[in-house]
């Protein structure tokens, strides 16, 4: 229920019983019920007023060292991975080499200078326009054990380079995970601040919500803008997977140029383990990751009814298995709840078309991007809007995700600094800042969730807060619990000090 207007109607029903007292009491009463509405309006959520000043959003020009290529002829640049099949014993590797096509080998293991396995990849590239691509290597090592330190190295000779990973423990619910949440990142020096802070922030494995390297904004969609953010990225993407999610930026459809493939420079430089999830395109898949089940969508593919997209997540959900992978977590570009006054209402037609799934399924968070600012929602859900009777607003629901958009990674295109006064009821706290978020699964009962503001080179935890597993917080479930895995919400508060995903 909207709690203003509950605050109003209690407030009158109040007032109307009052009549007959008059006098002291009544005005006393009347005191009371103004500070408990007041109270009731601190429960609906903050605008943070931090202002911040900002490096200017510009990016940073191609000569600095944030896009040093490595020496040596050939040398393997732009190195990233990401998670290779649908539980996390599988890794791709991808690279670009300029000068020639060069070895599209991987050579790992557990040893660090000790490279005793070798996987064979394949070699790409593409034009767009004028621009002529290197030569983009992709690898899949398979068969990893979990929970282990691999060494890898690529290229040849005094040019090799050597990176390494860690594979993720098995999949099962009590698995302890730590996410990273970043979008729109672009190369700006705040960009580079929020990467720098995302690596000190002890994320394991990044999921990356769309918007990548902001090429289209040059002349004739400069692919030499897509290679320079190949180079920022991959002092944290060499070692970490990034998981993708694809935004606007990347569909680059230009028929003026000629160039009417959509996702084009994407889909050659970053690949997506979807054949693992049964997915048909590359650009909407699943993965699980220790005790999370991850579902990337594509805000700018066809999602309606029928589509392929809306079969394949239809299809998806239900494989869902809560007992082994509690988190559900669902990551798209443009958010579904926004009081930003930029891209206001974008997500609605997706919402319209799965909001009932999310609801349906108890998704635990959705993550989005595209809005260049911070909004975290309640638990919310309009799922039964409805153009024939009336039925238009969002109303508290436990079973709905928690709705978060950090599409404040740092591009050129600046601040998203305008939100819509007075702020909505479903929203609970915003702020026009940058910084990434991270998200700490602790277990299958409850995660810890930050949202680190860049504050001129400072990292500042802003936003914070526990999350209670919307599977594993039903009564019944929590009676198959012992009571030390699920603490209650006091115990809870008193060792983390954060407040709790929903309302009390
Ligand atoms: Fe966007």
């Amino acid at each position: 229920m909207d709690l203003r207007y509950f605050c109003i109607a209690r407030g009158r029903i109040a007032i109307d019983s009052l009549k007959p007292m008059g006098g002291w009491s009544s005005q006393l009463l009347l005191l009371y019920l103004v500070v408990l509405c007041s109270a009731n309006y601190v429960l609906c959520g903050s605008t943070s007023p931090y202002v911040r000043s900002e490096y200017p959003s510009t990016d940073i020009p191609l000569d600095n060292e944030a896009f040093v290529i490595p020496e040596g002829f050939n040398s393997p640049q732009q190195v990233h991975i990401t998670q290779g099949d649908y539980d996390g014993k599988a890794v791709i590797v991808s690279w670009v080499t300029t000068s020639e096509p060069g070895s599209s080998e991987v050579w790992y293991g557990t040893e660090e200078n000790k490279y005793e396995l070798k996987a064979e990849g394949e070699t790409t590239n593409y034009t767009f326009y004028d621009y002529i691509s290197g030569f983009i290597h992709h690898c899949l090592i398979d068969e990893l054990k979990h929970n282990t330190k691999y060494y890898y190295k690529i290229g040849a000779g005094s040019s090799a380079r050597e990176f390494w990973f860690q594979t993720p423990p098995e999949i099962q619910p009590d698995a302890a995970y730590t996410f990273g949440i970043i979008g729109d990142l672009g190369q700006t020096y705040n960009s580079l601040s929020t990467l720098d802070h995302y690596m000190k922030s002890g994320g394991q494995t990044l999921l990356f919500v769309g918007d990548l390297s902001y090429a289209d904004n040059y002349k004739h969609n400069d692919g030499v803008r897509w290679d320079s953010w190949g180079c920022l990225v991959e002092k944290s993407a060499a070692y970490q997977p990034w998981i993708w999610t694809t935004g606007n930026h990347e569909i680059e459809y230009r028929p003026d140029l000629g160039e009417t493939t959509m996702f084009k420079a994407f889909l050659h430089r970053f690949l997506t383990p979807y054949k693992a999830s049964q997915s048909s395109s590359p650009l909407w898949y699943a993965i699980r990751r220790a005790s999370a089940h991850i579902i990337v969508l594509s805000s700018y593919s066809p999602f309606v009814k029928y589509t392929p997209q809306w079969h394949w997540l239809r299809a998806e959900l239900k494989r869902v298995n809560r007992e082994k992978t509690p988190w559900l977590i669902v990551l798209m570009h443009a958010p579904l709840y926004n009081s930003n006054t930029a891209h206001y209402m974008e997500g609605e037609a997706m919402r319209a078309v799965f909001e009932k799934w999310f609801v349906k399924y108890k998704v635990d968070m959705v993550f989005a991007g595209h809005v260049h600012a911070y909004e975290r929602s309640y638990r919310i859900s309009n799922i039964n809007y409805n153009i024939t009777t009336g039925n238009r607003y969002p109303v508290p629901d436990k079973s709905a995700p928690v709705y978060i958009t950090v599409g404040d990674g740092g591009n050129q295109e600046g601040l998203a600094g305008r939100f819509f006064e007075v702020q909505p009821d479903y929203s609970a706290f915003r702020e026009a800042s940058y910084g990434h978020s991270t998200l700490e699964l602790k277990n299958r009962t409850h995660a810890l969730y930050h949202w680190n503001r860049n504050d001129d080179g400072k990292h500042v935890p802003t936003d914070h807060l526990v999350f209670h597993n919307q599977y594993w917080a039903s009564n019944t479930r929590r009676r198959r619990l012992k009571k030390h895995k699920f603490p209650s919400h006091a115990a809870l508060f008193a060792k983390y000090g954060k407040i709790l995903d929903s309302l009390p």
